[in-house]
């Protein structure tokens, strides 16, 4: 067999806005969120083999092997398992995944991996299933995995998250991400907010992304998560303490955390702030950009 290799590099996103707008009978949460895809990525690289089984191994950005993130668990293993189920494929594939993104931060690094798994494979596999059968077996797996599947940099996602309206955002911004060493369980997270009856509305930062009105998205930045996160973890408390002293437009939570990030007005406001990060011990700051859209 002539065996064919892809690689492909997943970014990570940051939650703009996330808002819970109640609960739902299957236990997930209805949400309005607005996510944007930034340049930090894990790499894949997948190769056709005879086994007949998915081979996964997992390496950090410096070259050590981590066999725990290895796992069946793993959500690369998972996807490629099921569309390997979904079309009965006979073949076998070798998937290396370089791990830039830190887990249980919020930043979806697994399932930026899962969604390129998914669309890797379906090339690789010469499999031409459409976008619609992707996103199928993509919810299965998780609520995160079509934002990256419909390929746009932006996008308000409602439902439990699947549901996505790609949204044109004009200029780019610099963000500082920082991961502290602790993460939060997204499913904790969900559990420990308390639902209100205020809601939040996505559209003024919308309007001011789609306007190019920094002041504006800095006050309109907001997720319902942050504070059920904080409550969690201290290490978030004190993040949003320091950002708020610094010189950042505005600066959030990421999703259910617990990276916290701020929008800078510059990338080398971006880059003396990161140094600050990391002259405080920090060691996961990252210096990031939101693709265009
Ligand atoms: O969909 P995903 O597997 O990423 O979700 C992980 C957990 O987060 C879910 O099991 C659920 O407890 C919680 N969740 C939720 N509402 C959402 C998304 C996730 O309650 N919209």
């Amino acid at each position: 067999m002539n065996q064919q290799s892809l690689t492909l590099h997943t970014p990570a996103k940051l939650n703009l806005f996330l808002e819970i707008l109640g609960k739902r009978d299957d236990g997930y949460h209805e949400l309005e969120t607005l996510m944007v895809t930034v340049n930090r990525y894990d790499t894949i690289r997948f190769r056709e083999d005879d086994s007949g089984r998915t081979h996964l191994s997992c390496y950090h950005a410096n070259g050590m092997q981590d066999f725990a993130l290895a796992t069946t668990d793993n959500l690369v293993y998972c996807a490629a398992e099921l569309l390997r189920k979904h079309v009965q494929y006979q073949h076998g594939v070798a998937i290396e995944l370089v791990k830039r993104i830190p887990a249980e931060a919020g930043l979806a690094g697994g399932s930026s991996d899962a969604a390129a798994t998914l669309v890797g494979l379906n090339k690789l596999w010469q499999l031409n299933l459409s976008q619609e059968e992707l996103t199928m077996i993509a919810n299965q797996l998780g609520s995160d995995i079509a934002f990256f599947l419909a390929a746009n940099n932006a996008a308000i996602c409602t439902g439990r998250g699947e549901l996505i309206e790609p949204v044109q955002i004009p200029s780019q911004y610099h963000f500082v991400i920082v991961k502290p060493t602790g993460g939060l369980a997204t499913k904790a997270v969900y559990q420990h907010y308390q639902l209100t009856t205020h809601k939040q509305s996505v559209k003024p930062l919308l309007d001011a992304l789609q306007q190019s009105k920094p002041a504006q998205i800095a006050q309109h930045l907001y997720n319902a998560l942050q504070q059920p996160a904080e409550e969690l973890s201290e290490e978030v408390s004190t993040l949003k303490q320091i950002f708020s002293k610094e010189p950042c437009l505005g600066n959030l939570m990421s999703g259910s955390g617990t990276a916290y990030f701020g929008i800078c007005p510059s990338s080398r406001v971006a880059r003396s702030l990161a140094a600050r990060f990391r002259h405080q011990g920090y060691e996961q700051v990252f210096i990031t950009r939101s693709l265009a859209g």
